[in-house]
């Protein structure tokens, strides 16, 4: 029987649970074993984590069933039933981190042996550009992790044999949309509702006092979210990295509202993507936005930073969706993997899900970001479009 894990890794994003649970069933419906890795590639270097040294859990271990060995594990069985209900839960119900120790050999050894021992040889990783990096780096070193085990005597020749290849398959999980090859990304529908009700809830404040407000949004190096919700809401001015303001942006800005008050509206929003706010050249702090709109077009201004309730609450319908029908594909993808095929990242191209070379979809994101640091706005708009 075939045995596939999934893990979360990353920042999480709602919709991450309906991935997870997807993999699992249709591992399941397939006839495959499903594993969960708990607390992304922690769970993995960890393997079990001990709540006392090993010395004292193993004295322990003589009071306690085999059953409390095995709920410490960080990487457990998944069954039809364990995941019922994740399909409405935002976040990620098994558990994500940052993992520095995997960023490392050591660690992919560890994580390496820890699955062997499991006798797991595919893994569906749902995260952002970093996570697919650090999977697709794990799969390449495979071979050599596993020699590596034979000489250090971790595992025997025989015990590795069966587990020549590691086979990868990506889902990108992550609000900012920012992945190349693929329309959107699992929770970056969600994160765009969550900030259309909060630019909502300003607008009432904004417009009972008359007031102008400067928000700023989460997206990292992409102004996806920053663009949309300034769309969707009827924001007066928006800031994002791929297009960043010409030199006389203070007057554009001002005459613009000016001209919206004159017009009769009540109220000003002015959205900075996080990503325009970092930019090394020219960057657009949120402070100085309302430093201008204090002084020059006489509002009086606040700063909203909307920070980590953008990531959170229930994922939206076209999310749950979406992690679904990629959750089923990635399975799928596992199934038909030979030696030779590279690791894919599902995506959703013009409205239908898709494989895609993962490490050509990571490497063209990180040419937009280049070609964003280099002004180079035309390419990164192609690079990013893509297919
Ligand atoms: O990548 C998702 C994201 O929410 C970005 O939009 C943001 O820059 C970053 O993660 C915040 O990271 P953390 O939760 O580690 O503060």
């Amino acid at each position: 029987k075939r045995r596939i894990a999934v893990l979360t890794s990353g920042g999480d994003s709602p919709g991450m649970n309906g991935a997870v649970r997807a993999v699992v069933r249709m591992a399941i419906h397939y006839g495959c074993e499903a594993y969960c890795v708990y607390e992304g590639y922690d769970g993995l270097v960890q393997g079990v984590r001990w709540p006392l040294s090993k010395e004292a859990f193993f004295g322990l271990v003589l009071l306690h069933t085999i059953e409390h060995v095995l709920s410490v594990s960080r990487i457990k069985e998944a069954h039809w039933e364990d995941v019922r209900g994740f399909l409405s839960e935002g976040g990620t119900l098994i558990g994500t981190a940052r993992c520095m120790p995997f960023m490392e050999r050591p660690g992919r050894l560890t994580a390496a042996k820890h699955l062997i021992i499991k006798g797991i040889d595919a893994l569906v990783v749902v995260g952002g550009d970093g996570s697919l990096t650090g999977a697709d780096k794990f799969r390449a070193e495979w071979p050599s992790l596993l020699e590596e085990l034979v000489q250090k005597k971790e595992l025997t020749p025989e015990e590795v044999k069966p587990f020549q290849h590691l086979n990868i398959v990506g889902l990108v999980g992550s609000i900012d949309n920012d992945l190349s090859m693929t329309d959107a990304t699992i929770g970056c529908y969600s994160s765009l509702a969550r900030i259309c009700e909060a630019v909502d809830s300003v607008d009432t404040t904004a417009t009972s006092h008359q007031r102008a407000f400067v928000i700023e949004v989460m997206g990292r190096h992409c102004g996806w979210l920053a663009l949309m919700a300034g769309v969707s809401t009827g924001a007066d001015f928006i800031f994002i990295p791929e297009s960043p303001p010409g030199e006389d942006w203070q007057d554009e800005m001002c005459t613009i509202i000016k001209k919206h008050r004159s017009m009769g509206k009540r109220k000003t929003i002015v959205i900075v993507a996080e990503g325009a706010h970092d930019q090394q050249l020219n960057p657009i702090k949120p402070s100085a936005v309302k430093d201008l709109l204090t002084k020059k077009a006489g509002l009086d201004t606040r700063v909203t930073t909307l920070g980590h309730v953008q990531r959170g609450g229930t994922p939206a319908a076209y999310d749950r969706m979406l992690a679904t029908l990629q959750g089923v594909e990635a399975v799928k993808a596992v199934l038909d993997a030979t030696p030779d095929t590279p690791s894919p990242v599902i995506c959703m191209i013009e409205n239908k899900i898709v494989r895609r070379p993962l490490l050509e979809a990571v490497a063209q994101t990180k040419e937009v970001a280049k070609a964003i640091d280099a002004k180079n706005f035309d390419k990164a708009m192609e690079l990013r479009d893509a297919e």
